[in-house]
């Protein structure tokens, strides 16, 4: 169709390349991108139920139009779901689907689906082919693209797990119409981040139309999806396994991840939350260590404010640790190496860089003044 204003960003990864489609009525049109990979017609879609009750009919409706069948497994919505138990189970529905090395298995969710299927796909027969079809803001700026897949440990999230890019990702925008607006705007904490991390102007634009975004504006939202898309492939093609600049990815993460910690992993803080709540963090600690302007961290704050989002340690309900406890579960990040905290920092909006080089007494300092304005 050339009258929908959908984009298409390649991922231009050698042999795992593969384009990311932003638009409406994909679903609708996923027979016709998706059968150019099928060697056979029919495929087999894991989701949650949720998203099931919801789109999976959608899904039906446009890979029949292509002929293709679809068997479809439906997991609990919720990040437990990531374990090793809904692992085996989806993995094990795959075989008795008799899904091949040769097929095709649909990731149709948010980012537990996508990481939960695509570890499915990575390591079923020793690695099958699969499409990401993300149905949350989060899931079509960051989690479906990149390849990052795999489940949670009880000792942490996302421990096992595995690269393994998918071949097409459908950003349908139209789905975006069903999130709760608290899903939609903890999305657009990793909508954010782009501009924060690597592009002022994209931070500019947001600063004048996400508001619009978040109210429906299509357009504005094709452009936020595609752009950041755009933004997360130029890092992956760079360093795929992060060994480098993918970890710019991390902006705000690792203020993130230890609030997630404390916060039981519940709905006390969505991811997205934690990530808007760590720039701007990430941010504070960035002008106390003289690394950019005093006004920086404010023009970031507010900007997240207008958009009504949590932003400071008082927006989370109930009691928080103190700050030596919150500096020890930054301590039990991934991205630490050989002991040492590693912290996105920026010397501006758009200018963020990776270092290991940042007082302990700093990070404690950010945190106790943040934890005081409870
Ligand atoms: N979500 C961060 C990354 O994909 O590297």
């Amino acid at each position: 169709m050339t009258d929908t204003p959908e984009k298409i960003v390649h991922v231009p990864l050698g042999a795992r390349a593969y384009d990311v489609h932003v638009g409406p009525g994909l679903l609708a049109r996923s027979g016709a991108l998706i059968a150019p990979l099928l060697r056979r017609p029919r495929v087999a879609v894991v989701t949650d139920e949720t998203v099931g009750a919801l789109h999976l009919d959608a899904l039906r409706g446009g890979l029949d139009a292509q002929g293709i069948t679809m068997t479809a497994l439906a997991l609990p919505p919720g990040e437990a779901t990531k374990c090793w138990a809904q692992l085996e189970r989806t993995t094990e529905w795959l075989l008795d689907q008799q899904i091949e090395r040769g097929d095709i298995v649909i990731a149709f969710g948010g980012g537990v689906i996508g990481d939960l299927v695509g570890f499915a796909a990575a390591i079923l027969r020793r690695g099958v082919r699969f499409v990401q079809i993300p149905t949350s803001l989060l899931a079509q700026v960051d989690s479906s693209v990149g390849g990052k897949t795999g489940i949670n440990s009880p000792r942490g999230k996302n421990l096992i797990g595995a690269f393994h890019q998918p071949s097409l990702v459908l950003a349908d925008t139209d789905v975006l119409q069903t999130l709760k607006k608290r899903d939609f705007l903890a999305g657009y904490g990793e909508v954010v981040k782009y501009g924060l991390l690597g592009d002022a102007a994209f931070f500019d634009w947001l600063e004048a139309h996400a508001p619009g975004m978040a109210g429906g504006d299509l357009s504005a939202r094709i452009h936020a999806v595609a752009h950041s898309v755009g933004m997360k492939s130029a890092i992956v093609v760079r360093d795929e396994t992060e060994q480098g600049d993918r970890a710019l990815l991390n902006l705000g993460h690792t203020f993130c991840h230890a609030l997630e910690a404390a916060t039981g992993y519940s709905g006390r803080l969505l991811h997205g939350e934690g990530v808007a709540i760590g720039c701007a963090l990430a941010f504070e600690l960035s002008a106390r260590l003289g690394l950019c302007a005093q006004e920086t961290p404010s023009r970031v704050r507010a900007h997240l404010k207008n958009m009504k989002m949590k932003v400071d340690l008082s927006d989370i309900e109930g009691e928080l640790p103190d700050a030596e406890t919150l500096l020890a579960l930054m301590g039990q990040d991934k991205k630490v190496q050989d002991g040492q905290l590693r912290f996105i920092l920026a010397r501006g909006i758009g200018e963020a860089f990776i270092t290991s080089d940042v007082p302990r007494a700093a990070v404690l300092g950010v945190l106790q003044d943040a934890l005081a304005l409870r």
